[in-house]
């Protein structure tokens, strides 16, 4: 029978979900072993069943075990597709996790949007398969958006993707290779973390300040494991929404120049802001794959996204493209390539702009006694956490009250490095009111009134 060695230092529970992951990092759990019974491990431990009980729940909510009433419980971590990301089943929960982009009225937009479709024909689009992934009346409307972000676009290096995601994944399976190490910060989307799980790759976290990544540290970690990608998010950083400064920018371009590593620039949140700083893209053209969507300012759901690359390597991306989605809906692909150019997009953006102005101005009023970090323009706020709170613990304590948060933990490349923080969503939520009762319930809890 499995008997875990617990830290003294740690509560019980916690120390039995951390011997799990420990257990399993160190080869003494594998995928699919039974974990013993509650009770029988309960008794060898000479602990109370309630405690193993919280242990198991634990180990369930952080991913290491599967857990179904009367079948006992199974080893889960080393499940390469675990990804953090809310089932959307429990509609009763507050979501805080989701990082969906500030709600429109569909009232008043779908009506119109529908419109477009027929008004622009692009039905037809539906019957034909793009031999090179986009057309070329794709090619300069996707120049024109890039253009409007900074990046000098080059029409050679421009490739249609089916949102930022696939982009990434695109970027990482034509340009990374299985065991290889790539670095990013040490905070970042669960989508990439799930992404690289499972491809095999090795995710690096390289340290962050307030002015971003930190450039030495890259510097050197990018020296030690001969990392040849790095995947980064410099502008309204998920989770921390930071930008990198134009100083690091400029280091970090000079020296992907100077170093042959290849940087995937994922802003798919510049589009957000009026200005977004100068891309890494603009100061490196050649070391840049620039990555963005329309999915978090304009339509999630038209996913449609754009890459700009270096000429030299398109063709590798869109072979990875091919391979993981052949092409981008040529009709949605159009539709987008009219919005850009009639200003659609352009006005939708505002439009969420100033929905999400509101529900910004909300979470600072509410959590104002708090170490909040946000931005006028972001989708979420970023809450550090006091002492003795850990970010999925809270998690766990907020789920018990009807509130999904995404902790800190979940969006750790390789660990949180002791940060203790919730990124809270504010868009998926498509009550105010019930945001309101929910951004209340968390401001109780942390004043220890909940
Ligand atoms: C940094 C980052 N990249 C990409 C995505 C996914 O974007 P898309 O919906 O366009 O695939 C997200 C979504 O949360 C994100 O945070």
């Amino acid at each position: 029978m499995w008997i875990p060695e617990l830290d003294p230092g740690r509560p019980v529970y916690r120390a039995i979900a951390e011997a799990i992951a420990q257990d399993v990092a160190r080869g003494r759990l594998a995928t699919g072993d039974k974990l013993p019974p509650q009770r029988d491990l309960a008794r060898a431990l000479s602990l109370n069943l309630s405690s193993v009980t919280k242990a198991y729940k634990l180990a369930f909510e952080l991913g290491l075990v599967n857990g179904e009433t009367g079948r006992g419980t199974y080893v889960r971590a080393g499940d390469a597709a675990r990804i953090p990301w809310p089932s959307g089943e429990n509609q009763v929960s507050i979501d805080f996790a989701s990082n969906f982009p500030m709600p429109l009225d569909p009232s008043e937009d779908v009506v119109q949007l529908c419109q477009d479709m027929a008004r622009y024909d692009v039905g037809e689009r539906l019957f034909e398969y793009v031999a090179r992934g986009a057309a070329n009346d794709d090619i300069s409307p996707a120049a024109l958006w890039l253009e409007g972000l900074g990046v000098p676009a080059r029409h050679d290096g421009i490739l249609l993707t089916s949102g930022a995601i696939n982009g990434v994944f695109a970027c990482l399976l034509a340009l990374a290779k299985a065991g290889e190490s790539v670095l990013c910060e040490e905070l970042t989307s669960p989508g990439l973390i799930s992404c690289a799980r499972m491809m095999g790759l090795k995710l690096i976290g390289v340290p962050m300040d307030r002015d971003g990544m930190k450039i030495d540290a890259f510097e050197r970690i990018a020296t030690e494991t001969g990392a040849r990608v790095a995947v980064l998010n410099p502008t309204l950083h998920n989770p921390t929404l930071t930008d990198l400064s134009p100083e690091r920018r400029e280091r970090l371009a000079a020296f992907a120049l100077r170093s042959g590593i290849m940087i995937v620039e994922d802003e798919v949140y510049a589009p957000l802001l009026g200005v977004p700083p100068k891309p890494l893209a603009a100061l490196a053209p050649d070391a840049v794959c620039y990555v963005t969507s329309f999915s978090k300012a304009v339509l999630p759901g038209l996913r449609i996204g754009y890459i700009s690359a270096p000429p030299l390597i398109a063709e590798r991306l869109r072979n990875a493209i091919r391979v993981s989605t052949w092409m981008p809906s040529p009709m949605l692909a159009s539709l987008a390539s009219r919005w850009v150019k009639d200003g659609t997009a352009t006005r939708l953006i505002a439009k969420r702009r100033a929905a999400g102005r509101e529900r910004i101005d909300l979470a600072r009023r509410v959590l104002r006694r708090h170490a909040l970090a946000s931005r006028d323009d972001g989708l979420h706020v970023w809450l550090s956490l006091p002492q003795p709170w850990r970010g999925d613990e809270f998690a766990t304590y907020a789920r018990e009250r009807g509130l999904t948060v995404m902790p800190s933990q979940d969006l750790a490349a390789t660990t949180a490095g002791g940060i203790q923080a919730l990124r809270l969503s504010l868009g998926a939520e498509p009550s105010l009111e019930r945001l309101k009762q929910g951004l209340g319930r968390i401001d109780r809890i942390l004043l220890g009134r909940d």
